[in-house]
């Protein structure tokens, strides 16, 4: 019986193929994407560099002897690799697990490809097990929160956690995600949520699922 972990590495190792020889590549946040990142450095004269989507991501990479480079520096990148809370076999997920959810959806915008990584544990039917992270204005935290529980969901604040662009987070229970295409567009509409955590306008493009008959890929 493989691990979780192990199940990780074996995602992380099958996105190398994913890569093209001498890209920027857009790296994401996690247990998930660290794997990759330690895989990734396995290639590192192959490539020509990363752009990070958290503070914590770019240390990684750097003490790896890879080069970061910033978003507006690179440009559009050809593949953007991360991991994710939950996905569906539409290839919609929740994000933001681990808080960097705005940086990720932003270059993940930047990216013609998104390679999920996912362990089996992640597939899921209907969005919304996992809590909703929103990432929203420290003074727009209570308006927001009432704005969750009108559409029925129960908001809660994750304590003494910022994130990398000085904001809070509200995870969301409750909500029902039927249709995750139009709750990212509602949630976007409120003032002071500067990102949901529903990636679905711009979903992965494969998923690269670690089961324990290996890795299964997955496209929309
Ligand atoms: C961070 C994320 C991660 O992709 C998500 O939380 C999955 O993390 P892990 O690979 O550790 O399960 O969205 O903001």
């Amino acid at each position: 019986m493989m691990t979780q972990d192990e199940l990780k590495r074996a995602v992380a190792q099958a996105a190398i193929a994913y890569i093209p020889v001498g890209s920027m590549v857009g790296v994401g946040t996690g247990s998930t994407a660290n794997f990759f990142i330690d895989e990734l450095a396995k290639i590192k004269n192959k490539i020509q560099g990363a752009v990070a989507s958290s503070e914590v991501s770019a240390k990684r990479l750097q003490e790896h002897g890879i080069e970061v480079m910033s978003l507006n520096e690179a440009g559009n990148l050809p593949v953007y690799v991360d991991g994710a809370d939950e996905i569906t076999r539409h290839l919609h997920m929740i994000k933001g697990g681990g808080g960097a959810l705005t940086r990720e959806k932003i270059v993940a915008a930047a990216s013609a490809k998104f390679i999920c990584l996912c362990d089996a544990s992640k597939l899921v039917d209907v969005l919304g097990t996992f809590p909703l992270p929103i990432e929203v204005l420290p003074m727009a935290r209570s308006y927001v929160a009432r704005q969750m529980v009108a559409l029925g969901g129960q908001p809660k604040l994750r304590e003494g956690f910022i994130t990398d662009n000085g904001n809070i987070i509200l995870d969301v229970l409750g909500l029902q995600i039927l249709n995750p295409v139009e709750l990212e567009t509602k949630l976007n509409n409120i003032a002071g949520v500067v990102t949901n955590g529903l990636f679905a306008q711009r979903g992965a493009d494969v998923l690269l699922l670690g089961t324990k008959d290996g890795v299964k890929i997955l496209t929309p």
